[in-house]
């Protein structure tokens, strides 16, 4: 009873308002909300070509990715391994090894070609993120995934088309079946 009678004090006590912090309108919850998911969800309308987006990416991000993806200052964006190469986990690490000139990229860790999407659009380029316009990014990607030789040239990248695109790695990683330890949900 005592415990119900202390709830009931706080409770009155307790403001409708406290008078601090600001409304958030639609439209800046909305430019915060910018989350892409594997299938997709989340994409904004727009759309972009590797041709259109051979521009961007010359001015955008050359300067730190190199001229054709293949690193300088920050990393490498292109590159494949070589087919037949086993799934991720200990055997892949085995024909990996310590080989520096097997990076990861887009081309052979990446996926889903949405998250690429995801991350351009929040992150990059550094200096400016959220600057390129949704066209932009579209295009960037295309260009990205075909210097990675995963679309063409003319492949229109799109909410529609870009989650339909299927990633070289995408069937690479290993479940996690690992038992034991606590579970963390
Ligand atoms: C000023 C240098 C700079 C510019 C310009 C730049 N980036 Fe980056 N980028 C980086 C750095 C540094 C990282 C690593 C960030 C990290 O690991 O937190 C990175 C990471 C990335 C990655 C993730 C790589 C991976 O596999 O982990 C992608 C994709 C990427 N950039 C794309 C782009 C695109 C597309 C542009 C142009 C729109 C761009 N970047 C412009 C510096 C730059």
């Amino acid at each position: 009873m005592l415990a119900v009678a202390a709830v009931t004090v706080v409770a009155a006590q307790t403001p409708d308002r406290f008078g601090f912090g600001q409304p958030a309108p639609r439209e800046v919850i909305a430019a915060l909300d910018i989350d892409v998911r594997p299938d997709g969800t989340g994409l904004p309308p727009g759309r972009g070509t590797a041709r259109e987006g051979a521009a961007v990416y010359a001015t955008q991000c050359a300067a730190c990715h190199g001229a054709k993806g293949e690193g300088g200052a920050a990393d490498p964006l292109v590159g494949a391994d070589p087919k037949g190469v086993p799934p991720f986990g200990p055997a892949y690490e085995q024909w990996r090894g310590n080989r520096p000139d097997v990076p990861f990229t887009i081309g052979n860790y990446w996926p889903y070609a949405t998250t690429v999407f995801d991350y351009v659009r929040r992150a990059m380029p550094p200096t400016a993120p959220g600057s390129l316009t949704s066209d932009e990014t579209y295009a960037v990607v295309a260009w990205l995934l075909a210097q990675n030789g995963i679309i063409g040239e003319d492949a229109v990248m799109s909410a529609e088309t870009l989650p339909k695109v299927v990633m070289p790695a995408r069937t690479r990683f290993a479940p996690d079946d690992r038992k034991g330890g606590r579970t963390i949900r």
